[in-house]
């Protein structure tokens, strides 16, 4: 029986269940050591994956959060308080996001499944109002978050994926009219798009798809815990929820900037006309009777409960003036990116998530990236796409606010050095690697990644510029297969 585990014994397959179960104090131990290797959330330098709420908020998040870590939302009947829970968190992002007594929804693990479930409820929808639709598609523009994609992989709807502005970043109507055919099921914006922080033209998307009989979804996973209150702080915000003619559902995260526990999103329908679609019911086979809103069956009461209390003890005045710091923070950045000659911000960011791109060629995103890590930030890398070049991506919380003044010294610090060093050539020629990706399979991208210094234990190189250019160069087709191999390689049991 190990009494510690390491990255070897994982590999060797040698983790058993313990024969003799071990103390609670060793358990909890190994766990805080483990987490040693974890970038560092706690520092307000992460800017990604994480919205850190004040402790005192946390502290009572995770309390509600455990209280209901047994209680098992399967069955809202046997247990009244998660339905309570569960609708008061629908109505309060339905009052929230322009919604009036007829919206419905339900609470989601995140924003890939209130997306999943939107596109299931136009889809099936659809099978019984419009049977002549066989092979149905969802138009989305290249900012839409790949939850889009990830639904149409799943259900079996075709995504159609559109240019957007090269300036602005934001969805061209006119092209998404083009592109409508007898299969369109659904038409999509972003409010914001997750890669730029702008916000699409839903009143013309939404009414276009009023005329032409559609559903409209509004993606406001990442903007609707924030720009109403932004909105209501005096900043421009364009009308972007329910109140909005046209707009059939939305999806909005309550652990993005409602700074609840992960686990806390929800899908909202214009009526319950609408969301019958999104229901499974299952009553032929030989066990309990499944009725099931969303995608999960069993699932821990925690996340609604954390999200309750934090909704609750964060407040309405409390998410103000949260946005009104992470807004001054934000510009604080764009203007600073103004002062850096080899940078551009991507587009006009409505709210706290700003793209920026190199506008000087001896200067590499990624190896910027690269700078800023080893000085202990974590910042989000994006790859080229047909509307937009590599770039960082900053998602402002309000643990980072405190840091934005050392964050841009940091910037130019690193790309000073950046122009000083001599530069590393890509001295594995692009095109030989195409016959590899054309048959990947698990020995040859073994192969690939010794070449690329992705074969050691350790994980990733400390320096991953090199390996980011190479991915970026490659066509979207190829970058999947070598992905889709890094990861089946990474989880190593
Ligand atoms: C606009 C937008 N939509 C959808 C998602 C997917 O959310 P999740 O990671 O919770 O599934 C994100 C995540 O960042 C997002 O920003």
């Amino acid at each position: 029986m190990s009494s510690e585990i390491t990255p070897n014994e994982v590999k060797n397959r040698n983790i058993s269940i313990p024969k003799t179960g071990l103390k609670a104090d060793l358990i909890l131990d190994q766990l805080l050591s483990m987490k040693g290797k974890d970038i560092a959330w706690q520092s307000g330098k992460v800017l990604a994956y994480v919205y850190e709420p004040t402790k005192e908020t946390y502290s009572l998040t995770k309390e509600a959060y455990t209280m209901y870590l047994t209680e098992n939302a399967l069955d809202p009947t046997a247990f009244p308080s998660l339905l309570k829970l569960e609708t008061e968190l629908i109505a309060m992002a339905a009052n929230l996001l322009g919604g009036d007594d007829e919206t419905v929804g339900n609470f989601t693990s995140g924003g890939t499944e209130s997306i999943i479930l939107a596109v299931k409820t136009a889809r099936d929808y659809c099978r019984e109002h419009k049977p002549e639709i066989t092979e149905p598609e969802l138009i989305v523009g290249e900012t839409a978050h790949a939850a889009f994609h990830k639904a149409g992989h799943y259900l079996g709807v075709k995504v159609v994926m559109l240019p957007v502005n090269k300036e602005t970043f934001k969805v061209e109507t006119e092209v998404f009219e083009s592109a409508i055919t007898k299969n369109t099921i659904m038409l999509v914006g972003s409010a914001p798009s997750y890669a730029h922080g702008v916000v699409d033209p839903i009143s013309e998307i939404a009414s276009l798809a009023k005329s032409k009989g559609l559903f409209c979804h509004v993606d406001a996973c990442v903007g609707g815990m924030y720009l109403p209150f932004a909105k209501q702080a005096g900043f421009d915000i364009p009308p972007f929820d329910f109140s909005v003619d046209g707009v059939t559902s939305m999806s909005c995260d309550f652990h993005k900037y409602g700074y609840a526990a992960k686990g806390a999103s929800c899908v909202l329908h214009k009526n319950r006309d609408l969301r019958k679609y999104q229901i499974f019911a299952c009553s032929s086979w030989s066990g309990y009777t499944i009725i099931n809103p969303t995608v999960l069956s069993s699932k821990t009461g925690g996340p609604m409960a954390g999200a309750w209390a934090t909704l609750h003890h964060i407040g309405q005045d409390g998410y103000m003036k949260i946005v009104k710091e992470t807004q001054k923070a934000s510009l604080l950045i764009v203007e600073g990116i103004q002062e850096i000659p080899e940078l551009k911000i991507m587009g006009d960011p409505i709210m706290n998530l700003v793209a920026i791109e190199s506008v000087d060629p001896t200067v590499n995103v990624f190896a910027i990236s690269d700078g800023m890590t080893a000085r202990g930030w974590h910042i989000q890398v994006q790859l080229a796409s047909r509307c937009a070049s590599e770039a960082l991506h900053l998602s402002i919380n309000r643990a980072n606010v405190p840091y934005i003044p050392e964050l841009l010294k940091d910037l130019k610090e690193v790309i000073n050095d950046i122009k000083k060093k001599e530069k590393p050539s890509m001295d594995i020629d692009i095109k030989m690697f195409a016959p590899m990706l054309e048959n990947m399979n698990s020995e040859t991208f073994d192969n690939l990644a010794e070449m690329l210094g992705l074969g050691g234990e350790e994980g990733l190189p400390d320096e991953l510029e090199f390996i980011n250019n190479l991915i970026n160069s490659l066509p979207a087709k190829h970058r999947n297969v070598l992905l889709k191999e890094f990861v089946n390689k990474m989880f190593t049991t």
